[in-house]
């Protein structure tokens, strides 16, 4: 039976047709044969194809990767590639609309597996935000700026850049939030509660200036004056990955490894930062340790790929070990296998292009006001 899809244009339309599962052909192939036909595919296709990868990608995925990078230089980098036709991002669903929407109308943006998505992006919805809007507004709250993390939908990020507010990546949170204070009297922060709360404490506001609102509960289950007195209001949203995080696995480390220093993503909540030694980006915790003396031990609290990378890569003589010791995997990152990239290259090659990610056109200037107003910012 035919789908009715409304008001989709073509290219829309195209896109959603092919949500079709990985074809069978391209399943139980081994390593070494799907390595040779994945760099056969890249050769043939040579400067029409650009695969980006991020950081917590795995091996089989990244060794094809042509640049890696946290959220913040993969954005930053997709405008900087004009002669790719194609830009097959290995990552997760959010970070591919920013890329379709940062890169120009010729290219084609690609997502190896349209299962890839994120679950703390999930955990803010469009009509969500926009009913609190209303609500704060007839509570007579204004002045807001809304800041979302890149780690949200194309939808979220239209409506922040169309009410006067700003993206943010976990590499810039403190500029983009200085900036955004400097246009209003409070932030409207989401959809990471722990990413919002940890860089403006880091910044000097006080705990006492942050609420809380609950997109679930009635007026965010707040009441009018404690969303007036803060200047910042936090989306109840989070990371499942990082919040496995916690302070006993860092006294636990700290016992076993005397000496170490403990690294975080702002993504896990404030206690295990504060009970840290540092926290930062993807691309911070990998500049800092691998600048670290040498002798140094580090326990990293992020996505496990990137943490076992960077225990091969650095110096003899440096450790790295995952803070938790059962290793934390982004299970919607894993999504995108060496099978996957396989399937979409040898497609191309053959003229066929399977899950394009396009934003829709209505979403597409805004959120670029939202992501250009970062890129100027920071
Ligand atoms: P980065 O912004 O550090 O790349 O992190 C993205 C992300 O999804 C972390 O969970
Ligand atoms: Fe999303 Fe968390 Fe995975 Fe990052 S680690 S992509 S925030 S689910």
């Amino acid at each position: 039976m035919a789908t009715y899809l409304p008001m989709l244009n073509e290219v829309e339309r195209a896109s959603i047709d092919e949500r079709q599962p990985l074809p069978d052909r391209y399943r139980g192939l081994d390593d070494e044969q799907m390595d040779r036909r994945i760099a056969a595919a890249r050769a043939t296709l040579g400067s029409r194809l650009l695969i980006l990868g991020h950081h917590y990608q795995r091996d089989e995925v990244i060794k094809f990767a042509d640049y890696v990078g946290d959220s913040f230089k993969l954005s930053r980098y997709c405008g900087t590639r004009p002669d790719a036709e194609f830009v097959v991002f290995c990552g997760v669903h959010f970070m591919a609309e920013s890329a379709d929407v940062l890169c120009a109308p010729h290219q084609k943006v690609i997502l190896p597996d349209l299962a890839a998505g994120c679950s703390m992006a999930d955990m803010a919805e469009i009509d969500q935000l926009e009913h609190c809007w209303r609500d704060l507004e007839a509570m007579g709250i204004d002045s807001v700026i809304p800041v979302t993390y890149i780690n949200s939908t194309a939808a979220i990020k239209a409506f922040v850049g169309e009410h006067g507010g700003i993206v943010c990546t976990s590499g810039n949170a403190a500029g983009v939030m200085t900036w955004a204070w400097g246009q209003g009297e409070r932030i409207l922060f989401l959809p990471d509660q722990h990413l919002g709360r940890n860089t403006a404490y880091k910044m000097g506001v006080p705990l006492d200036q942050m609420v809380v609102w609950d997109p679930n509960e009635f007026d965010g289950g707040l009441a009018a004056d404690e969303a007036l007195a803060a200047t910042l209001l936090l989306w109840k949203g989070h990371c499942s990955v990082h919040e496995r995080f916690t302070v006993q696995q860092i006294a636990l480390v700290r016992e076993q490894h005397p000496g170490v220093r403990v690294i975080v993503h702002p993504e896990v909540p404030w206690d295990v930062v504060q009970a840290a030694d540092d926290s930062g980006s993807t691309e911070y915790i990998l500049k800092q340790v691998r600048e670290s003396a040498p002798g140094s031990i580090w326990a990293v609290g992020t996505e496990v790929h990137l943490v076992n990378r960077l225990a091969h890569e650095v110096a003899p003589g440096k450790t790295v070990i995952s803070l938790d010791q059962l290793g934390c995997l982004c299970s919607t990152m894993f999504r995108v296998s060496p099978n996957h990239l396989l399937w979409i290259l040898e497609e191309l090659v053959d003229g066929r292009v399977h899950n394009q990610i396009v934003v829709p056109e209505a979403q597409q200037h805004w959120v670029r006001v939202a992501l250009d107003r970062m890129l100027e910012v920071v």
